[in-house]
Parts: C-alpha cells; structure tokens; sequence
C-alpha cells in the first residue's frame, strides 16, 4: 500500500490524557504517518467520549489536554487538519442517514456492546441491556460517519478498533450498493508498535492500574517514578534476564539499535545494574519528551492558541465534510430541485 496516496483519519478520544504507553503504541505511528501521507486528518471525539464523560468541566479540560498533548508531541497543523468533532455538524447528519443502512445485527455484533452485555450477564442482570446507553450501542455507526464523511482510506487504530472500521466498511459498501458509489471503503491500519508497554510493575501499562508513566511531568518526578520500576534483586554483577526485564521492555522503545543492544548485553553478560539501567531510561525518556513536555506545558497554559488551531482545522474538515454531505444528500433524495 502506498502511504503517501492515502488520507489518513483518526479520532482522538477525550478521556483521559495520554501516558507513555498511549504515546509509543498510537500517537507516536500515527503522527509518522501523518508525515508520509497526501493528506490527515485528525479529531478529538469528544461526542464519543460523552459515554463515559459526564461532567461539563471534566470533558472540557480533556479535550484541551488531549489537543495539547498531540500538538505538542509533533502533529504538523500545515499538513494535518486538527480540529473537534463536535464543530463538524455534518457527521452527525451522515451518521442519521447511516443509521437507515446499517443493520442492526451487524451492531449487536460489535465487540464493545458484547462485552457491555457480557459485564451484565455475568453478574446475573436479569435485564442484559441494564447501564447501557444507545451511544455506546450506536458508538460504531457513529464512527463510520467521522470517517466516511471525509473520505478517508486509511484508519490508523489499536487492535481494539479494527471491528469498528470493519463495520465502516460494511455500512459503506451497503449505502453504495443501495444509493452509488459516494462512499470509499478505508482499511484499518495498525502499527507493529503497538504491542503494549508494560507498567511500572509489570502489567499492561493502565492509568486505571496506577502503572503508568505520564507523558509530562518535571524531570525529578519522571526520575523518581522511573527509580520505582520492578526488577528482581540480582546485584549489578549478575547476569540478568534482558528480555524478562521491564526497564529493557520500555527502553527498546526509547532508544536507538546500538544503544538497546548496549543494555541488552549489559544485562545478559552481567555488569549492569539496575539502578544504573534505570538512569538509562530516564535518560533516553527525558530526551525524546522534554522538549513536548515544554510545549505541552505551554499550550495548556495558553488554551486560546488551542481553540484557534481547532477553529482553523474544523473549517476545513467542514468544506470536505459538506461537499461529502451534498452528494449524500443528492444521492439519496432529500436535496433535490425541480
Ligand atoms: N473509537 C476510537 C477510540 O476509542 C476513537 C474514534 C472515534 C475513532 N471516531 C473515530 C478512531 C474514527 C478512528 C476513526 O479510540
């Protein structure tokens, strides 16, 4: 597949901010691909993260987080369209007029409703569907919309997303069967780099486990959190598992082929400690993050600068989204004139 011919969407969700594992397994490919591709364009789902978000202040503060931590870890605003989703009126009329194509089988069938309906099964609700709202059921018709209403072929997304775009799939090719051929069908596209990092203490790296490794903080707090990851108790001397040892797991994503390959020996052949392979690590994190913790920093001291890029990106998103939306309209007959 030719990167440089695809457009590449991708739909941020505004929950929580991103910590290091979110960075090297998502944000950090997607953002190379936004560098390959023709064209990208990259969104904050804040009407996606509505299900889970429930407090005005909170989703407002998310979303500015989340916009500073993508612009300030190198999303390039001349070449990508940044904006919000909920600034795109357009999505939400492409996702009614989908929801008429989509049938509700192909729904059920979504991995996140199955294991909404699975949580309640197994703690013996009599009413499977109990605590689920209609917007985590429709969540992936919803997604089609954000990414059929660009035209976007190529979806970079975890594992967890593929259905989803699978489904955008299938929801296009039927509109097309029913109405034309309006609608590209994108493909999904997941980076080898997102094999999970590992938390601090050895589980999936989680901000619900407390494992995790924010992506901003003061050095001091970044050395001292780096200081507490688990290790065994060999002393420096002793050969060491590498490939079993957390601080090489992370700093393989770090650093460079030369300097991983450093560690690796350090530890298979003995001599490195893991106090001194921990300094390492802060090292090569400190180095790749200092100068978009500076950045971020800025920015969300500065959240005018983050509304003005947003206003800039949705007004182009809107020009696409419209075009889309009038052949849309043509095609299913609601926008005709005599
Ligand atoms: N569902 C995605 C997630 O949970 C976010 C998202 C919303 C998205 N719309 C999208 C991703 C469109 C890709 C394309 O992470």
């Amino acid at each position: 597949m030719e990167i440089e011919k695809q457009r590449i969407l991708t739909g941020l969700k505004p929950t929580e901010l991103p910590h290091i594992g979110n960075y090297i397994g998502a944000i950090k490919p997607a953002i190379k691909l936004t560098q390959r591709a023709n064209e990208s364009f990259l969104f904050i789902a804040d009407y996606h993260a509505l299900n889970s978000v429930k407090d005005a202040k909170l989703l407002k503060e998310y979303v500015y987080q989340v916009a500073a931590a993508w612009l300030a870890l190198g999303v390039d605003t001349d070449k990508v369209v940044f904006y919000k989703q909920s600034d795109i009126p357009e999505i939400f009329e492409i996702n009614t007029i989908l929801s008429a194509v989509t049938p509700k089988g192909l729904i059920n069938r979504s991995h996140a409703y199955k294991a909404a309906i699975d949580k309640n099964k197994k703690l013996g609700k009599s009413d499977l569907d109990i605590g689920i709202n209609m917007g985590l059921y429709t969540y992936p018709i919803l997604m089609a919309a954000d990414i059929l209403v660009q035209k976007s072929t190529l979806i970079p997304v975890g594992k967890d997303q593929i259905q989803h775009v699978e489904i955008t799939r299938d929801i296009a090719a039927r509109f097309n069967h029913t109405f034309g051929d309006i609608f590209l069908l994108p493909e999904a596209y997941t980076s080898k780099e997102t094999e999970l990092l590992p938390g601090i203490d050895g589980q999936k790296m989680s901000k619900s486990y407390n494992n995790h490794i924010p992506l901003f903080m003061p050095s001091k707090k970044r050395r001292k959190l780096i200081m507490k990851i688990k290790t065994d108790s060999k002393t420096p001397d002793e050969p060491k598992d590498a490939d079993n040892c957390l601080i090489y797991k992370i700093y393989k994503h770090f650093a460079c082929k030369n300097d991983i390959e450093e560690m690796y020996l350090g530890f298979k052949n003995g001599g490195l400690g893991y106090g001194d392979a921990k300094q390492i690590l802060f090292e090569a994190i400190e180095k790749e993050l200092s100068s978009s913790t500076e950045k971020y920093e800025y920015l969300i001291n500065n959240k005018q600068q983050i509304d003005n890029i947003l206003q800039l990106g949705a007004k182009k998103a809107r020009s696409v989204a419209q075009k889309t939306l009038k052949e849309v309209k043509q095609a299913i007959g609601v926008n005709y004139k005599n």
